[in-house]
């Protein structure tokens, strides 16, 4: 698509609204072939205002086929976040057989309740369920975000939302009539903000065969990088509580970047695929990324598993392998030693792309700077030998200053003695960095001055490091 090209920074592999502000992914799901895509709309301006849930439909996670507006604000509010399931067996008794139905919060002023809606023919329309809201609100203010999923075990419905800083978990054997069974949270994990758009899922390590419960949950504060951030907690879930596997003060990141927020699961997925979007962007500068005519983009979607890293379950992530499917032109690099602040560097392509190294440093740091020009401002990647850190650096250039936010050095424990594997994915206006196959995710926007020459750069700094089998691996765009 033309225009698609000519917007500066369009990505050509996330997911972005055609136009107008976009925030959380909702509702997502999988039916009948097709990967649902829902998300916080506001077709009437490019600012956060009265929500709506936008609607996209791919195959194969990357290719949307934009469609008309899913769910419209009414009598009980704006349309906030929320998520969907096949009800297969028609336990709602909405269907002649099976049919979606999504949960959401309703948000009229400070008072949010959870409603449902339901549609017959795949997505294409939706009704909302007559006896809505199906949770009144109890008199708290922050409670929103429901998540259902079917819970084998106990044959039943669980839904997860948000209260405060904590979560609380529902039952239902109709997806209409829910009873409490329990929270979880109070003082555990990050606590600074308050908690959002939680998740409840099980995961396997592919290694042991072990399966855990994981609550994933969005701190709309205070989270690693500063601003809206996402946490997870590994566990068991019985049917009725959540009771975590690790300390209250473990707090454990799902991405150490400034841009994940707000992240979800796909529903019914085949084959026991974890796969989640998140909303790339955060709530410090949201609304002032300076992008026309749309503002905000998805991540690219991650497929999760479990791993036993020093005795500890932690989640690690990798691009779906639907990924593969873009691979263009590939260009290996022979390995390379730099010593003494040598620079090494390549011309970066315009399109798509994704970078993979091992990494080794005898002494001091290296870093990769990506988007690097003459004029302009470069996106910083490094990994610190001595101190056992990787740090992300972004610098805004004069003529693309929007939030002091923005700018920062951000930085985390390196995940593994050296060396490492380093995948990097860039796609015009962001970087998704995996460390150590996905233990360590570092997402964020980076809005570089336009040249077009810009540069991938390899350097060492104060010692000495190679990089070995460098391979640069070139993307279609999905608008090709
Ligand atoms: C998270 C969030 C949700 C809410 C939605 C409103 O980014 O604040 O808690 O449902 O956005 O758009």
């Amino acid at each position: 698509n033309g225009t698609y090209y000519q917007e500066i920074y369009r990505p050509h592999l996330h997911f972005t609204p055609e136009t107008m502000w976009m925030n959380d992914p909702n509702g997502l799901v999988y039916y009948k072939g097709e990967y649902h895509l829902f998300y916080q709309y506001h077709p009437n301006s490019k600012k956060w205002g009265p929500m709506h849930w936008g609607h996209a439909v791919s195959r194969d996670l990357l290719s949307w086929e934009h469609l008309p507006i899913a769910l419209f604000p009414d009598e009980n509010g704006l349309i906030f976040s929320g998520s969907c399931v096949v009800d297969w067996n028609n336990t709602s008794g909405f269907f002649e057989e099976e049919g979606l139905v999504a949960m959401f919060t309703h948000a009229d002023g400070d008072i949010q309740s959870q409603s449902i809606a339901y549609s017959k023919d795949r997505g294409r329309t939706w009704k909302k369920y007559d006896g809505n809201p199906v949770i009144k609100n109890p008199g708290i203010t922050d409670f929103r975000d429901p998540k259902v999923l079917w819970h084998e075990e106990t044959e039943q419905w669980i839904m997860v939302l948000t209260i405060g800083r904590k979560v609380r978990f529902y039952s239902s054997s109709n997806l209409i009539e829910w009873n409490i069974i329990s929270e979880f949270g109070a003082g555990w994990g990050a606590q600074v903000g308050i908690w959002e758009c939680p998740d409840l899922f099980p995961l396997t390590n592919e290694e042991t065969g072990e399966t855990k419960w994981i609550l994933q949950v969005g701190i709309d504060k205070g989270a690693h990088a500063g601003g809206s951030g996402t946490q997870y907690f590994v566990g068991h879930f019985d049917g009725t509580t959540f009771t975590p596997a690790h300390e209250k003060e473990d707090v454990r990141w799902l991405d150490f970047g400034k841009d994940f927020y707000a992240a979800q699961s796909f529903s019914d997925v085949p084959d026991n695929r974890q796969i989640i979007i998140a909303w790339m962007s955060n709530w410090e500068y949201a609304n002032d990324v300076p992008t026309d005519p749309w503002r905000s983009a998805m991540s690219l979607p991650r497929e999760l598993s479990l791993r036993k890293e020093n005795g500890k379950d932690i989640i690690v992530q990798s691009p779906v392998k639907e990924i593969k499917n873009l691979y263009a032109a590939s260009h290996s690099i022979d390995d390379l030693y730099l010593k003494d602040t040598e620079l090494f560097k390549m011309r970066q392509p315009q399109a798509p792309f994704a970078l993979e190294m091992e990494v080794d440093i005898e002494a001091g740091k290296m870093e990769f700077h990506f988007f690097t020009a003459q004029e302009g401002s470069s996106f910083v990647f490094g990994i610190d030998k001595e101190r056992q850190k990787t740090y992300i650096k972004r610098t805004h250039h004069e003529t693309v200053t929007f939030a002091a936010s923005y700018e920062g050095l951000f930085e985390s424990d390196l995940p593994k003695t050296l060396p490492i594997n380093l995948q990097v994915v860039c796609d015009r206006s962001s970087v998704e960095i995996f460390l150590n196959n996905g233990q360590q995710v570092w997402t964020n926007l980076f809005l570089p001055v336009l040249s077009p020459d810009f540069e991938i750069m390899l350097q060492a700094i104060n010692g000495s490091g190679t990089a070995k089998q460098v391979r640069l691996q070139e993307l279609k765009s999905v608008w090709d």
